[in-house]
């Protein structure tokens, strides 16, 4: 292969999935959604990890082609594969629609790999390893692992040969070729009537020596409907982290509110809503485990609405995101930093009413309090400060 040739790869979805049609009710294999993408997209994926591939063409069933040609150009702009793609329509037989996509190739490319976007779990490794061998010279080489049942043929009901075991493979997608030899190899197929299964049996017919990899046993593809619990969209939970922090000053203001709890005796503070700098900093810390912004944004102390609200329903509202976001929260740990007023006879107060609030056993809300040795302004009694750390659990479709 030369320094200047390129390699891409023609990745076909233009089947009609007719084995699986009925199991899910009528949608073509490749257009199932699994890890929020269509199938086909994932075998996209691999490719643009994969630096030696420089670009795609998508093979698409003629009569969705406009359609799908706006749903590439939409997940590419969610995401860029990072790499020139284009988009055609297949044909009637999976042949055809490889040809279709050969068609399209640019004229600086000298290298295909022609792959089953049913087959979703190829990995970038194996195509890399594919492309070194067609750069070391050869010119077909297949992925093919061993074969575990006994294969035999047979002629109606009856058995006519057993094939012998050890000489046999399974094979892949990708499969690569030099472009000239696969295309000729097509040329041939058309001419002379070939029918076959993969590219790689037209390219044997045309007498080109065919090698093989090492494939893949996770390389399945996805053709009966006992395949389709291998894609299944279980979702994927994540453990997250949010953090906040609130301060307010003392002052003629308010009576203190902690956690929701009245603190009687203790300084006023000076705020906009209630004061509360627990739930603040509370509320924070749960926008902050799912990107989502920060109270002042939320609930700005700017606006009429949010004079004097209840630091309780801010709690609840970031709750609800919370939730909409595919959250839950498992755990909650604050620390009220103030010199005063003294709050271990508040503390389990506090921490049974925030876990009531917020749906939670008491084991899973931690409240400490602590002081700052007379430094900085709690230290000088100006002021109080809260941090909250919460943990949650995100749920990806
Ligand atoms: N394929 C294609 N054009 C065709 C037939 C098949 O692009 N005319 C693609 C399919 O989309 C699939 C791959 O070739 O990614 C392998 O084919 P297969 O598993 O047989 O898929 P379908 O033909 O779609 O399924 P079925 O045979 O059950 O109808
Ligand atoms: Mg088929």
């Amino acid at each position: 292969m030369s320094a200047s040739g390129e390699v891409w790869a023609v990745l076909l979805a233009a089947g009609s999935g007719t084995r699986l049609a009925q199991a899910v009710g009528g949608v073509k294999k490749q257009f199932l959604e699994w890890k929020g993408f269509p199938l086909f997209w994932h075998s996209a994926l691999t490719f643009s990890k994969t630096p030696a591939v420089k670009g795609i063409v998508f093979v698409f069933p003629p009569d969705q082609l406009e359609e799908m040609r706006s749903v590439v150009a939409g997940l590419d702009g969610a995401d860029s594969l990072g790499m020139p793609f284009r988009v055609t329509a297949g044909g009637r037989r999976r042949q055809d629609s490889v040809f279709n996509g050969l068609n399209e190739l640019p004229t600086g490319c000298t290298h295909v790999l022609v792959h089953d976007s049913a087959r979703p779990f190829a990995s970038a490794a194996m195509v890399t390893g594919i492309i070194d061998m067609l750069q070391s010279g050869m010119e077909a080489v297949i992925p093919a692992v061993e074969v575990t049942d006994t294969i035999k043929e047979v002629e109606g009901s009856v058995v006519s040969r057993t094939l012998v075991r050890s000489r046999l493979k399974a094979v892949q997608t990708p499969q690569g070729f030099s472009l000239p030899v696969l295309y000729a190899a097509h040329r041939q197929a058309e001419q002379e009537g070939w029918d076959v299964t993969d590219d790689a049996s037209m390219v044997e017919m045309a007498g080109r020596d065919v090698h093989i990899c090492a494939g893949e046993e996770g390389n399945v593809k996805i053709t009966n409907p006992e395949d389709l619990k291998r894609i299944e969209n279980t979702g994927r939970t994540i453990p997250c982290v949010g953090w906040g922090y609130d301060v307010h000053r003392y002052g003629e203001g308010r009576p203190m509110v902690l956690g929701g709890v009245p603190i009687p005796g203790g300084p006023q503070v000076i705020a906009h809503s209630d004061g509360d700098v627990l739930l603040h900093a509370l509320s924070d810390a749960i926008l902050g485990l799912f990107g989502g912004g920060d109270i002042g944004h939320h609930f700005p102390d700017t606006s009429a609405a949010c004079e004097n609200m209840s630091s309780g329903i801010i709690l609840k509202e970031v709750m609800i995101k919370a939730e909409e976001a595919g959250v839950e929260i498992v755990h909650v740990d604050l620390t009220v930093i103030a010199q005063i007023p003294k709050l271990s006879p508040h503390r389990e107060l506090i921490r049974k009413n925030i876990a009531s609030v917020m749906g939670l056993e008491k084991e899973q809300v931690n409240v400490k309090a602590t002081t700052e040795e007379k430094l900085g302004f709690t230290g000088e009694k100006k002021g109080i400060k809260a941090v909250a750390a919460v943990t949650g659990l995100k749920t990806f479709s």
